[in-house]
């Protein structure tokens, strides 16, 4: 291959270190964003008089020929090419001639493959926000459908206290919302220019960097060569946001694995969604879910990588830096199949809603509100708390639930209870009574959908 920087060699480069430090592997996918700042590189060079008007608009008409070519499927990368960069750079030189070599004018490839990373970054985070946000409007239509929905909520996976099924998929809505805001922030600091810092200390040529930056979409510019060219902390804070994404929807691929149990039962995955044994024949297994799970190994990876690349890494450019985009670029790709394959195999779910209301049948999950129902009669809550507890055992000694209770039976452990008490502890009373704001009554609920609502209709993304 020939090389950008042949010049000062007297030998050619090993074929194992070619294949050692090449990238293009890994890097081709950003040709789109590449042609683009090169295009915006070159029409600046025109105005500001470093390239006549004549060069500048033939190496921008050539650029945007080129662009149509690869888009239209008709260029094949050479695998052997150093990095993205060199190899557009050629194919350039093959179809407008000696004048592509005016395009490298006052740039890098240092200050090239950041503003390259960061232009496709910026619109990764843009479609994966979209995709977080298409599957929270999936949960707040749920949720609406199922306010009256009764099911165990756990703690330490005991049945604890009774919530509806909307409140608990609400729960995954407002880790999301956390999560696209976390995005939104951190588009922010991608989304400033290193293009114009060249190799590591501004250039002589003078550039408008302005202008790049307008036509290129970014909305600040990089204020420091040295920096510009060696920062990759937008990869780690995108790369740390993902990571934590990852984790919620693990959460909830783990929910969604344990329901789906026999044991459990509270949901149906589709037959669409869920795969098959080799050797069981009965078996429906949920190996998306699984994957889910199993793919946030891949994105703390990919994290801890990036963080461990830029540790101690003096200024400013150093070639440890092209292994950032393997980690953002599997973070990215893991991330946006995770979030729509959650999508997928949530929309396709049944909810066992009967089961669901079973499993609340005699769990005690209505212990506390028997204990409140002493408190509302004046009883100190410690002194309720171990009454209802002498209730709880002997409940299960002699084999009954606490709702079979009648008056006289709950009598014998205080004269404070009366016929309200076996009303306030049914699970359709005890689910009504938490109406206080960020509870699980349906009123409650219906309230936090309103302000999730808001919260969506009042982003684009
Ligand atoms: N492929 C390189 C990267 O991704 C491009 C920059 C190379 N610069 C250099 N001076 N070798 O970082």
């Amino acid at each position: 291959m020939s090389k950008l920087w042949g010049g000062r060699f007297e030998k050619g480069t090993d074929e194992a270190v070619e294949a050692f430090t090449a990238s293009i592997g890994v890097d081709a996918r950003l040709w789109e964003v590449d042609i683009r700042g090169s295009i915006a590189h070159a029409r600046m060079l025109g105005k500001v008089g470093v390239l006549t008007q004549e060069e500048s608009q033939t190496i921008v008409a050539g650029l945007q020929a080129l662009h149509e070519e690869i888009r239209a499927g008709r260029v094949s990368f050479n695998p052997r090419a150093e990095d993205i960069h060199s190899e557009i750079e050629r194919l350039l030189t093959e179809r407008i001639g000696a004048v592509a070599g005016k395009l490298h004018t006052a740039r890098s490839r240092n200050d090239q493959v950041a503003t390259d990373t960061r232009l496709y970054l910026r619109e990764g985070i843009d479609v994966l926000r979209t995709a977080i946000r298409d599957l929270q409007e999936w949960l707040v239509h749920s949720a609406q459908q199922h306010l009256h929905t009764i099911l165990p909520g756990f703690t330490h996976l005991q049945h604890a206290q009774p919530v509806s099924l909307a409140h608990h998929l609400m729960a995954y809505f407002w880790m999301l919302q956390r999560d696209r805001e976390r995005l939104s922030d951190c588009r922010k600091r991608v989304n400033q220019m290193p293009l114009g810092t060249a190799a590591l200390a501004g250039t002589s040529f003078p550039l408008d960097r302005e202008m790049v930056a307008q036509e290129l979409g970014f909305e600040g510019i990089c204020e420091n060569s040295l920096d510009a060219v060696s920062d990759r902390d937008f990869v780690v804070e995108f790369l740390s946001g993902v990571a934590l994404l990852m984790t919620h929807l693990s959460r909830l691929a783990e929910e969604l694995i344990l329901w789906s149990t026999p044991e459990f039962g509270f949901v149906e995955l589709d037959d669409s969604v869920t795969t098959g044994s080799s050797i069981m024949p009965q078996k429906k297994n949920p190996d998306v879910a699984e994957l889910i799970r199993g793919r946030v190994g891949r994105v703390v990876g990919d994290l801890t990588g990036a963080l461990v690349m830029l540790k101690a890494l003096p200024l400013s450019y150093n070639r440890d830096l092209q292994e950032d985009k393997g980690f953002l670029f599997d973070a990215l790709d893991t991330a946006r199949d995770g979030v729509a394959l959650m999508h997928l195999m949530l929309s396709r779910a049944q909810w066992r809603t009967g089961r669901l209301r079973q499993a609340v049948q005699g769990d005690f999950s209505n212990a506390t509100d028997l204990a409140d129902f002493l408190v509302r009669k004046g009883m100190p809550f410690r002194r309720a708390h171990e009454v209802v507890g002498r209730v709880v055992q002997y409940c299960l000694r002699s084999g009954r639930t606490l709702e079979s209770l009648q008056v006289d039976e709950l009598r014998q452990f205080s004269d404070l209870f009366d016929e309200e008490a076996v009303v306030a502890i049914q699970p359709e009373t005890v689910l009504q009574s938490r109406r206080t704001r960020g509870g699980t009554a349906p009123e409650a609920v219906q309230a936090q959908i309103a302000r999730a609502q808001q919260l969506l209709g009042g982003d684009p993304h």
